[in-house]
């Protein structure tokens, strides 16, 4: 199947894939440029991008100018193509900063998730940019997207386009017990039916992108059968030669057996949300063994202005340190990795524009026609 472009407001990009968001430092300027250039949608995440900025470019950035910088050093590679910003709520700090940092920059859609993002029409309004840029909001069921509507229909906005995550995603996911995440009735595919129709119900005509689990390009075509507009995937883009993981993490990746791989729940995120990790991680091996002392000295993940993993570590354990030590910014500390469900199957590391070839072609049709 030949796949369709992908309209999100103002944009359009080539192939209905976006790389989404990986936050800290793994969907850096390089691997959302390349997917970008390649035809897809790559997509920055703000997550401490004050603290990567000032590294990579030598001065002192604060978060509003590093989201701008990151957008534009990003669109350097991908030749002026479509790039977007993943900025997590949950990141409470410089939520506003790194939403209008980005549109500064000159962003072209601002993705987000971890939370619900009723806030984010109004920021947006505050810039001169507000039309020209397309709101994606994260949701995981058909009740959250009736929230964001009605939130932001006060502020004249509704979402340009919607990601559904399921359960099987890398990072956070929507539930906080083991039971809902395993429960058949959250399974992307219902998630997507619901969804789908909460959009008809309202006459909205924009894209639903599943996330979650998409793999290969049979994944895709299915997605778009069920009447989806594209996919959303992170885990195939963190094992390209161009993300920011470092080399362990890629390594780890690639050698992954599903039973390396876990939802982080006791202790867990500080979110509260559910958190898919390699377990593996030697950040994580010394969280659950507690022998990590309770130390949160970044300040981004902050629950209610408050991040518990900085006097507790039973139940959370904090993982600003553990990110930003996967991506070699943080050497005092160990490495945190963060993968999807389906990081198993991953079993070689490849470059962005091979991995995008193998994603939009029909491998059976192209071997089929070669074998003619
Ligand atoms: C290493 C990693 C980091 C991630 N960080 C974020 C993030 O900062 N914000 C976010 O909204 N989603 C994040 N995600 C989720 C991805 O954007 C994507 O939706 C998800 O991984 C899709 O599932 P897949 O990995 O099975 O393709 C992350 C995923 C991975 C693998």
């Amino acid at each position: 199947m030949k796949l369709p472009e992908l309209k999100i407001r103002n944009t359009t990009v080539q192939w209905p894939i976006i790389q989404g968001g990986m936050g800290i430092g793994i969907s850096n300027y390089r691997l959302a440029g390349n997917v970008s250039k390649e035809g897809g949608l790559g997509v920055l995440s703000s997550a401490a991008l004050d603290r990567i900025l000032t590294e990579r470019h030598g001065r002192k950035f604060k978060a509003r100018e590093a989201a701008a910088q990151d957008v534009r050093d990003a669109k350097e590679i991908s030749g002026g193509k479509p790039v977007g910003m993943n900025v997590m709520v949950a990141l409470i700090n410089q939520y506003a900063d790194s939403v209008l940092g980005s549109m500064d920059g000159g962003v072209d859609v601002i993705i987000s998730g971890a939370g619900l993002p009723m806030a984010l029409p109004e920021i947006v309004a505050t810039h001169p940019r507000a039309n020209e840029v397309a709101l994606v909001p994260i949701l995981s069921s058909g009740r959250a997207v009736e929230v964001v509507l009605k939130r932001w229909a006060r502020h004249g906005r509704s979402p340009d386009g919607i990601i559904v995550e399921g359960p099987l995603a890398g990072g956070h996911i929507a539930w906080k017990t083991l039971e809902e995440a395993n429960d058949p009735a959250n399974e992307l595919t219902k998630l997507l039916d619901e969804v789908l129709a909460v959009v008809k119900k309202h006459n909205l005509n924009i894209p639903v992108i599943a996330a979650g689990g998409i793999y290969d390009h049979q994944d895709i075509v299915d997605a778009l059968k069920r009447g989806c507009a594209g996919v959303q995937m992170g885990t195939r883009f963190a094992a390209t030669f161009e993300s920011g993981a470092n080399e362990n993490f890629k390594k780890m990746i690639v050698d992954a057996q599903p039973q390396d791989i876990e939802l982080a729940h006791r202790p867990g995120s500080p979110c509260g949300m559910l958190f898919r990790v390699l377990n593996k991680s030697p950040f994580y091996q010394e969280a659950i063994a507690r022998t990590r002392k309770p130390k949160c000295n970044k300040g981004y993940l902050l629950n209610k202005g408050y991040c518990p993993s900085k006097e507790e570590n039973e139940k959370t354990f904090c993982i600003c340190n553990g990110l930003l030590s996967s991506v070699n910014m943080n050497p005092e500390e160990k490495e945190l990795w963060t993968v999807g469900a389906n990081a198993f199957r991953v079993n070689k590391l490849m470059s962005v524009k091979d991995l995008m070839q193998e994603l939009v072609h029909d491998k059976d049709a192209m071997q089929a026609q070669s074998a003619y």
